[in-house]
């Protein structure tokens, strides 16, 4: 049945032909009024003067807004309140929306934007981890601490000490379609707002606060994005409460979409981490105490910040157990955009740190990396430094299988022998296993519904509170409902997003996306499938249970009919053909504070081999082959998975090599188009790219035993470092820093120390 079955993604024939409709292709309704933000130019400081008046009298101009102008709450924060739309008397960043502008066109609106004449007091501006570890400016009273132990005591007796620190870069989101927003006044002060957004409830709860209504009063609807990454959960609001306000205020429809550059420069990005850590460890590697500070850097407001630093923390232990540990965590704040959730929320800052930590002591002991990694895996039955138990963890096993897939022991000896050869090419091959807790740690984001309807002809119509980013989780949740009722897909249509059909809904992520809103639509479309049984048994004089739904079919013990003319049969009796599902994960409890529970229903799996070849010379690199086996239990769609998985690990790769951010000494993000930020490219992909899934049915009950599949194979890209890290160190011997992301630059510079022995 359609379930479980490879299946193109919905869109894709629009995908690739341009016809899918993203919020910039809507038809323009008539009178269409554009937006654009006027930017501060400091990174932080008081403005003293605003002379708006060049703005003002500027080409189609029709509107100049300010804090003052703004009627209702002035805040597009996700969180604390702490993020206001416009600026109000002093900046936090450079980039910081100060004004907003209306007009006519998207280019008059940009062009106007530049005219503000904004005087600002500086004021010297927190900009890195340093700044802001020296001037205590953090989120919270101070770092959040966990441990299970007694890291210290554990550390005096270990054997061995392994001790350093490194660094990860942040990540823009880079989706090919930028934010956008446009939105509609209706009847009565009503608002319909059409968002590239993953949270359509948060932007109507945002928007309803911003103009003064209840959330029934403003519907949000979308279709699709062309890609978010975690850039859309929070980074959105911003437009689509400009859009709002700007269209209650003028009666007109008013769209905003952000320019390329405008985008980088506003929004935020991935969490740039510094790690570190004094790991014990005993003969065989094997870590006995582990003593951790991560310290991430949030920007100017708090965003997601806690939940991502939490996660962090959460994935300190990959796929390892930590007996004795000791987490402390800081979140920075700082004069920069305001860092929010990327792929992986925190959970890749996490998994690099411990993957580095294992390869420093394979190098510091002389051990096998590999053999490092298989003494600390966990075995099922052992607890999470959390607490949580460990059940189901297939990654030693999926280990053994890519290791003989992918010809471990012969490629390492070829890759020796190759480096022996030659001087100038070096060669470098890594593993690393990824083990990725979901559900959304804040419990109660652990829910989703549908809504499906029958129509009298048997066609289906079918909705929930997931949004589809190009992830194809529509595909995969209408095929979850052609399996239900038993009937082919082209029975089944695909909506948009609507606050109106399915109200009080999550953000799509923490790649929850089909576990909640494929339960929810299942549940929904059994409450169907059962009155449309009991109605046939009536008929044909059995008990429901006899009614079967398959093959687009509906059977009874001697007569079958096709599940059109059941929905007919049923309408005309009068029966409801419509219900909504509901869904929350069972099982999950979470003590922040404490850092103890179960905070996740089960955990994701996956392995990587990744070779690279380095040149000396001028540290150029590139990754030759990757082999990847990734767990997503009974895939609902093995095609689509299969392609999460390519995507999410070369998104990995681009995050640990190309893709570098620069802010300069006064705060101005130096890198923010393409010209100067290196996304990999198709030609970046591994030449050799094999990937499979491990084909285990899910342990816990999730919808047809499958598994979230859309952030953990990010990490599988952490082999790639690892790899580059390897060849860097076949250039000498010892240990190397060598910190994230490997560019060219950074990779000359580790064989130049590898080289110079220090
Ligand atoms: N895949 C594509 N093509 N585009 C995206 O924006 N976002 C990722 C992942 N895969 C993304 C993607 C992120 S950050 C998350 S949380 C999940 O998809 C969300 O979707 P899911 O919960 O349906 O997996
Ligand atoms: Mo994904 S970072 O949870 O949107």
């Amino acid at each position: 049945m359609s379930a479980g079955i490879s299946l193109p993604h919905d869109a894709a024939a629009l995908h690739v032909t341009g016809a899918a409709r993203y919020v910039d292709d809507i038809p323009m309704p008539a009178n269409c009024l554009h937006l654009a933000f006027g930017l501060s130019g400091v990174a932080r400081g008081a403005i003293t003067h605003a002379d708006l008046s060049k703005v003002r009298e500027a080409d189609g101009v029709v509107a100049v807004l300010t804090a003052a102008d703004l009627p209702f709450e002035n805040d597009v924060s996700p969180s604390i309140h702490d993020e206001p739309l416009l600026a109000q008397g002093e900046v936090f960043y450079h980039g910081q929306p100060i004004f907003l502008v209306v007009a006519t066109s998207h280019l008059a609106a940009r062009k106007a934007a530049r005219l503000g004449q904004i005087t600002i007091d500086p004021c010297p501006a927190i900009l890195t981890i340093d700044d802001a570890m020296s001037a205590g400016s953090r989120f919270e009273n101070g770092p959040v601490i966990w441990a299970r132990g007694d890291a210290n005591r554990a550390m005096d007796t270990a054997p061995h000490i392994i001790e350093g620190q490194f660094e990860m870069g942040g990540q823009e989101h880079f989706y090919l379609e930028g934010q956008a927003a446009l939105a509609v006044p209706q009847d009565d002060g009503d608002m319909l707002v059409h968002s590239s957004t993953q949270h359509p409830t948060e932007i109507q709860h945002k928007v309803a606060h911003a103009i003064g209504a209840p959330m029934n009063a403003v519907r949000v609807e979308t279709r699709r994005m062309g890609g978010g990454f975690g850039g859309k959960e929070s980074q959105g609001n911003a437009l689509a409460v400009a859009c709002a306000i700007a269209a209650r205020q003028t009666g007109r429809p008013c769209k905003m979409r952000y320019d390329r550059d405008d985008d980088m420069v506003i929004t935020g990005k991935r969490h740039d981490f510094r790690i570190a850590y004094r790991a014990g460890v005993d003969d065989d590697g094997r870590l006995v105490a582990l003593d951790l500070t991560q310290l991430a850097r949030c920007g100017w407001a708090q965003d997601l910040s806690l939940p991502v630093a939490d996660r962090a923390m959460l994935h300190a232990d990959n796929a390892y157990f930590l007996p004795d540990v000791r987490i402390e965590s800081h979140r920075l704040k700082t004069n920069t955009a305001s860092a929010t959730a990327f792929r992986g929320f925190g959970g890749p800052q996490g998994v690099f740190g411990i993957e580095r930590i294992l390869d420093h002591v394979a190098q510091e002991r002389g051990l096998d990396p590999i053999d490092v990694r298989r003494v600390n895996y966990y075995r099922d039955g052992q607890t999470t430094h959390y607490g949580q138990e460990i059940n189901g963890f297939h990654i030693p096993a999926m280990t053994d299988a890519l290791l003989e897939r992918a010809d471990y022991a012969q490629r390492r000896d070829d890759i020796a022998a190759f480096n022996a050869e030659n001087p100038l090419l070096k060669k470098g091959l890594a593993l690393s296993p990824v083990k990725f807790g979901i559900s959304f740690t804040l419990t109660h984001l652990n829910q989703a519904g549908a809504l499906v309807h029958v129509y009298q002809d048997g066609s289906i119509q079918m909705n929930h509170g997931g949004t589809e980013m190009g992830q194809g989780l529509f595909q995969k949740v209408a095929q979850v409902a052609a399996r239900s009722f038993g009937v082919p897909m082209e029975l089944v249509k695909i909506t948009a997003t609507d606050t109106g059909k399915v109200p009080n809904t999550s953000a799509t992520a923490a790649s929850s996306g089909s576990d909640l809103n494929g339960m929810a639509v299942q549940k929904a479309c059994l409450a169907i499938r059962n009155r449309m049984a009991e109605h046939m048994a009536q008929i044909w004089q059995c008990t429901p249970a006899e009614i079967t739904f398959t093959d687009g079919q509906v059977h009874g013990p001697a007569q079958s009919i096709s599940f059109q003319e059941a929905a007919k049969t049923a309408y005309e009796a009068r029966v409801s053909l419509s219900a909504t599902g509901f869904y929350k994960t069972p099982e999950i409890t979470w003590d922040r504070v404490k850092g103890q529970g179960r905070p996740f229903f089960y955990f994701a799996h996956g392995v990587a081999l990744t070779e690279v070849v380095i040149d000396t010379l001028t540290g150029e690199n590139r990754v030759l082959r990757a082999d990847i086996l990734h767990d997503a239990g009974t895939s609902l769609n093995p095609a689509l998975d299969i392609g999460q998985v390519e995507g999410g690990y070369v998104q990995g790769v681009g995050w640990l090599t190309t893709e570098e951010l620069v802010w300069d000494d006064k705060g101005v993000l130096r890198t923010h188009a393409p010209s100067t930020y290196k996304i990999p490219a198709c030609s970046d992909r591994p030449r050799v790219f094999n990937v499979d899934l491990w084909d285990q049915p899910n342990h816990e009950d999730t919808i047809f035993r499958s598994k979230a599949v859309g952030e953990p194979p990010f990490m599988l890209g952490i082999s790639a470092w690892l790899a580059l890290a390897d060849a860097v160190a076949a250039c000498g011997d010892g240990f190397h820093d060598m910190n994230a992301p490997a560019t060219a630059e950074e990779v000359l510079g580790a064989v130049e120390r590898v080289r110079d022995g220090d």
